[in-house]
């Protein structure tokens, strides 16, 4: 037996109790006649004590040798401790060590490993597995475990079976590029990994598997960020004979459950917004409804004046910023230079500061009377302290440098507590977006989402207003989820494929299992999928989801510890029939 008990095991209690504890040096104090040591593991730590008028010579000796991160185990007598530590639950206790065995040396970590440690992000990505000995990074993945195991209590409970589906599949578009891997047996051709189980899900529902989840690993090749990773985790659920209201209902409080388990807090309702209030309201699809600041129109009440900056955009629009009228003119020239910078990309920003009894004072003073500035006041909800700030332009940008600007001050002014959460829906989505660079419509969720079929009509005439029966959880200011009801016929799928340009013969190719399998009876289904990372993160406080995964990638998409990716040899290439000359063009 290595252990009698773990390094957070034992308390006042257990004095004078003979224990065993094994575990790593976290630091030693040689005070001559007396050592200290602490010695840690996942549970704790707990201080040991080597004093020369007590322990064995032997052991005393051996005791000074120890560096930091030495593996050891130790025999010993549990007493009380001459000054106590009240931070720690051992903090009343050291042990009195009677024996020692040193199982493992270490050579001297290249970090501390400590909570506020001295190493950068990229050597604690090398040494990712010292990282994880440091609480914050433990911790998260104690916490991860929490959650997961919480997804599972819940929907199992629901009804809802864990199947799992294959990694080596064919390309299914979620709007990412495809991670690709050869096959030796089939010369030539290529597995693509999933960049979610999307037709897999659906096509256990024409199983008759009713309600499927999974906790399951994604890949998706594209641009990362500090809310992406190349290889990331979804809850992947799927239902049959169900409308969207079953599926918001079932996440809901699937959410609500987690938020209980996890935190212990009671949520309301969670509110619904559709996709066209998020971007007027908020020039975003995921906003942050941590805070208000929503947006004011203000084309109605500012283009009728000699401003030709605003009287020749497609949008004037506006949000007051709470206690903000104070700000100096450098500060607010500082944010003018924010909003100016290349990431956000306006040309310039209008401001008013409502100061007191009904005064305006404005950058535009010139062109706006009282009267207009304080319809302009109205529009965006400003009182008496606030300042309203004002971009214009094409509406779509100036929406979403707003929304950077919006978010910004969120930050800023500390109004995204981490310990609050503020769920809800965005339904409503349109079911194509048009893209700039390939001049065609892409499907906006996935191919496989139904219209709402009250808008089928305008597919032919005005694609771009149909509708689709999709949702996005947000919680926030991130999107954690998302999902639709699906097309569940071979017709209106085929319709889709033809809308998204795909000729006959391209959509059978890519599609054709899925398209015969609704030949055969597929009922009724929808689903959506969580980003676990995301979740996990977002429910402990965080926005960076690689802080939350064991080992994570970087943001090339490397994995610095075990060198991936990496060059393979040419005898493994020829076997693959990778042609060597093609990788070398
Ligand atoms: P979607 O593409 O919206 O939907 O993905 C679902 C959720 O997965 C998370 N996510 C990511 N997390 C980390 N890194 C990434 N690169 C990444 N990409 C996505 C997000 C997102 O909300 N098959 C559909 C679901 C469905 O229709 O049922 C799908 O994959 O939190």
């Amino acid at each position: 037996m290595y252990r009698s008990h773990t390094c957070g095991a034992l308390n006042a209690s257990h004095i004078n109790t003979e224990v065993t504890l094994a575990g790593w040096v976290q630091k030693s104090r040689d005070k001559g006649f007396m050592i200290w040591v602490d010695l840690r593991d996942r549970y704790g730590i707990t201080q040991l004590m080597f004093d020369a008028s007590r322990t064995d010579q032997a052991v005393f000796e051996k005791a000074k040798s120890l560096g930091r991160e030495f593996v050891i185990q130790v025999k010993g007598t549990v007493i009380e401790r001459e000054s106590k530590n009240p931070n720690i639950p051992t903090g009343d206790i050291e042990i009195l060590v009677t024996e020692l065995t040193i199982l493992n040396a270490s050579v001297t970590p290249p970090f501390t490993i400590e909570d506020n440690t001295d190493g950068g992000e990229d050597i604690r990505m090398k040494y990712r597995y010292l990282d994880i000995r440091r609480n914050p990074v433990k911790n998260n993945l104690l916490f991860r475990h929490k959650v997961a195991q919480e997804v599972r209590n819940y929907l199992s409970n629901q009804g809802f079976c864990e199947v799992e589906t294959p990694y080596l599949i064919k390309s299914t578009p979620e709007g990412a590029r495809d991670f690709v891997v050869p096959s030796r047996m089939n010369a030539g051709q290529f597995y693509a990994l999933p960049q979610s189980p999307q037709t897999f899900k659906q096509l256990l529902m024409v199983g008759g598997m009713d309600k499927y989840f999974q906790i399951v690993k994604c890949f998706r090749d594209e641009d990362l960020r500090a809310d992406r990773q190349p290889e990331f985790t979804q809850i992947d659920c799927e239902m049959a004979f169900v409308e969207q209201e079953d599926i918001l209902d079932m996440f809901e409080g699937l959410t609500r459950h987690l938020l209980l388990e996890v935190h212990g807090l009671e949520v309301e309702k969670f509110p619904r917004i559709t996709f066209d209030y998020a971007m007027k309201t908020y020039g975003n699809d995921k906003p942050d409804i941590r805070f208000g600041m929503k947006f004011g129109e203000l084309n109605a009440v500012a283009q009728h004046k000699d401003f030709a900056v605003f009287n020749s955009a497609e949008l004037v629009v506006g949000i007051a910023v709470p206690g903000a009228a104070t700000y100096t003119r450098k500060e607010i020239d500082a944010l003018i230079d924010w909003v100016k910078r290349p990431q956000v990309g306006a040309s310039g920003m209008v401001y008013v500061k409502c100061e007191a009894n009904g005064v305006y004072k404005s950058s535009v003073d010139k062109f706006y009377d009282q009267a207009d500035l304080a319809q302009w006041a109205a529009a965006t909800g400003a009182q008496e302290g606030d300042l309203i700030l004002v971009l214009s332009g094409p509406a779509n940008k100036t929406r979403a440098q707003l929304s950077a600007l919006r978010m910004e001050l969120g930050n800023r002014m500390g109004l995204r507590k981490p310990d609050e959460f503020a769920p809800l829906w965005v339904v409503d989505f349109p079911l194509l977006e048009w893209d700039e660079d390939s001049e065609r419509f892409h499907a906006m969720h996935h191919p496989f989402t139904s219209p709402k079929p009250e808008d089928m009509h305008l597919l032919d005439t005005d694609p771009g207003k149909v509708r689709a029966n999709a949702y996005d959880m947000v919680l926030n200011g991130n999107e954690i989820g998302g999902g639709s009801i699906r097309i569940h016929d071979k017709e209106t799928q085929a319709l889709m494929f033809k809308h998204l340009g795909f000729t006959e013969e391209e959509a059978k190719n890519q599609f054709g299992f899925l398209m015969d399998a609704f030949q055969y009876g597929a009922p009724p289904h929808g689903g959506l999928a969580f980003g676990l990372d995301r979740l996990v993160s977002i429910l402990g406080g965080q926005e960076t989801i690689r802080d939350f995964i064991a080992f994570p990638k970087n943001n090339s998409g490397r994995d610095v510890m075990i060198d991936a990716p990496s060059a393979l040899d040419p005898a493994q290439l020829t076997e693959l029939s990778i042609a060597l000359n093609v990788l070398e063009k």
